[in-house]
């Protein structure tokens, strides 16, 4: 149990140089995901308890088909997006040393998030929906308050690196700006709909699901991981050209990689093909990402066997890689004639928003807060999360994965399709288990957070000290 032995840092002070407007936003953000992180879980472990129990709770709001978009729904925007975003204007404002432009925008924008994910779950759980059109089920309102909340952030996050005080941009910020450019013309084309009749329809729904994960998610977590992993390690990054390889080349593979959603459909077969090409082009902005943050950790062993935040930085970026090398095998019309419509894709998507992108947020939260508040988290409480949470999406990805490989070989053989739900059920409730151990590390983290809130008092701001 190396993370148990982790140790507090006996002189830590929180930051002079962060004003005390800046902790409260920064915390309000991460207290406010967390909220939603223990709700959206809680949907999630129902939907998965009535797959091996469909006649539980027989209620219409709690139906398999209302919960199961009102757990995504409020994992991305309530938890996954709130802690992202939360850290990222702090990093936004630390690496262009200047205070974030007008943190009341950012506060206005949370309210607004708050009030749409909330909105969201109580439509979603009553039945009012767009129908199967996964990630954008909420009603256009909805989406609305949300995407006033995504322009106002991204207003205050492009104002601030343009007040910066150094000349470059440092890396981060291009991956933090391109998320918000991408997010506000996937809200934009995913929801307007004029355009999208028929196979239009399917092919945008490709667009929006993929471009939501990979410039949403993907940019921010990289842009955090690129501040927070030379920051523990306390070494710059191997290569800054390796980063500025991975932004390019993200934009131009993932937002053509849509379709692979939708391979053997009746789209056009050159669209598809072309996703699938560009899905292996994908390979190259994963790999220099993943590949520069290892270089970064190498010859550190003992920096992470010390750090009770390098593992959960180090698992999160073996996470990136095996989840989208996955992808891109998944996307192969030879592989995908297996595994499309199976329970392998739920597998590869928790490895991806889970084993990716919520390892990378923690990492973050544990090596930020901390300097922010001043406090850190019981470091026997970091270490129950982080095994809970490892062992819990291990088991987690490998049933349903198994599930998925056995449902698809069923199905290719032609055999009925009771064979297939007979062969994948013991593994729902391995999930199930998985995902009860998920849960638990969600409760024991919640606490350490709260264990690391500010105090009543936070110095002020003295921008000329400390390093970015
Ligand atoms: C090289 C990168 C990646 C590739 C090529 C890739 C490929 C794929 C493919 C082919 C599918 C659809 C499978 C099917 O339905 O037949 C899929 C689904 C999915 N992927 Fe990825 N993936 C990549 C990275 C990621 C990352 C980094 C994330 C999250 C941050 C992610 C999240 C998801 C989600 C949530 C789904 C399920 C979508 C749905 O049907 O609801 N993927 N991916
Ligand atoms: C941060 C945590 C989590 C995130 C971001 C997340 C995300 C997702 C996503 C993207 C999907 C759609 C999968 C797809 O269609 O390919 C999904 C479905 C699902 N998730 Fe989660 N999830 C999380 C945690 C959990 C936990 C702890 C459980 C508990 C067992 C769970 C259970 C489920 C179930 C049962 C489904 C429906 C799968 C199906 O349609 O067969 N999730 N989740």
């Amino acid at each position: 149990m190396v993370v148990l032995r982790r140790f507090a840092d006996p002189v830590l002070r929180a930051s002079s140089a962060v004003s005390s407007e800046m902790v409260r936003l920064t915390c309000l953000y991460l207290l406010s995901a967390t909220l939603w992180l223990l709700i959206g879980t809680a949907f999630g472990l129902i939907a998965a308890l009535k797959l091996n129990w469909p006649d539980a709770l027989a209620v219409p709001w709690l139906s398999f088909g209302r919960i199961r978009p009102v757990h995504t729904n409020t994992l991305f925007w309530g938890w996954s997006s709130m802690a992202l975003v939360g850290l990222a204007l702090y990093v936004v404002s630390r690496t262009s040393r200047t205070p974030l432009w007008r943190p009341q925008l950012s506060l206005i924008a949370l309210g607004l998030w708050h009030l749409a994910v909330l909105l969201g779950l109580v439509t979603l759980a009553g039945g009012a929906t767009r129908g199967p059109q996964e990630y954008r089920e909420w009603i256009w309102p909805i989406a609305v308050l949300f995407g006033s909340g995504l322009v106002l952030n991204g207003i205050n996050i492009f104002q601030t690196v343009a007040k910066r005080q150094i000349n470059e941009i440092y890396i981060s910020n291009w991956y933090i700006l391109g998320a918000f450019v991408w997010t506000a013309t996937l809200f934009t084309t995913g929801y307007v709909g004029f355009y999208q009749q028929g196979l239009g329809n399917t092919i945008i729904q490709g667009y929006y699901m993929h471009t939501g994960v990979g410039m949403w998610f993907t940019q921010l977590a990289i842009g955090v991981t690129y501040y927070t992993l030379p920051r523990q390690l306390n070494r710059p990054i191997y290569s800054y050209s390796l980063g500025v390889l991975g932004f390019w080349t993200n934009m131009l593979f993932y937002t053509v990689i849509g379709t692979h959603h939708f391979i053997f459909s009746p789209i056009p077969w050159w669209l598809q093909t072309t996703s699938i090409v560009f899905s292996v082009g994908m390979m190259v902005p994963v790999w220099s990402g993943t590949g520069n943050f290892l270089l970064t950790f190498r010859g550190a062993p003992r920096a992470v066997s010390r750090s009770y935040t390098l593992p959960f930085l180090l698992t999160g970026v073996i996470g990136y890689a095996a989840a989208s090398t996955q992808g891109t095998l998944e996307a192969f019309k030879s592989a995908n004639i297996y595994w499309h419509f199976t329970n392998f894709t739920v597998g590869h998507s928790h490895l991806a928003m889970y084993g990716f992108i919520a390892f990378i947020i923690w990492g973050g939260i544990y090596a930020l807060v901390p300097r922010l508040t001043g406090r850190e988290p019981p470091p026997v409480g970091v270490g129950v999360h982080f095994w809970l949470a490892l062992v819990g999406v291990t088991i987690y990805v490998l049933s349903i994965t198994l599930a998925g490989i056995w449902q698809g070989f069923s199905w290719v053989a032609e055999e009925s399709f009771i064979r297939s739900v007979e062969a994948a059920e013991p593994m729902w409730l391995w999930r199930s288990i998985g995902g009860f151990l998920m849960a638990g590390s969600h409760v024991v983290f919640a606490i350490n957070l709260w264990a690391m809130r500010p105090r009543a008092e936070v110095p002020q701001p003295t921008w000329a000290e400390g390093a970015a």
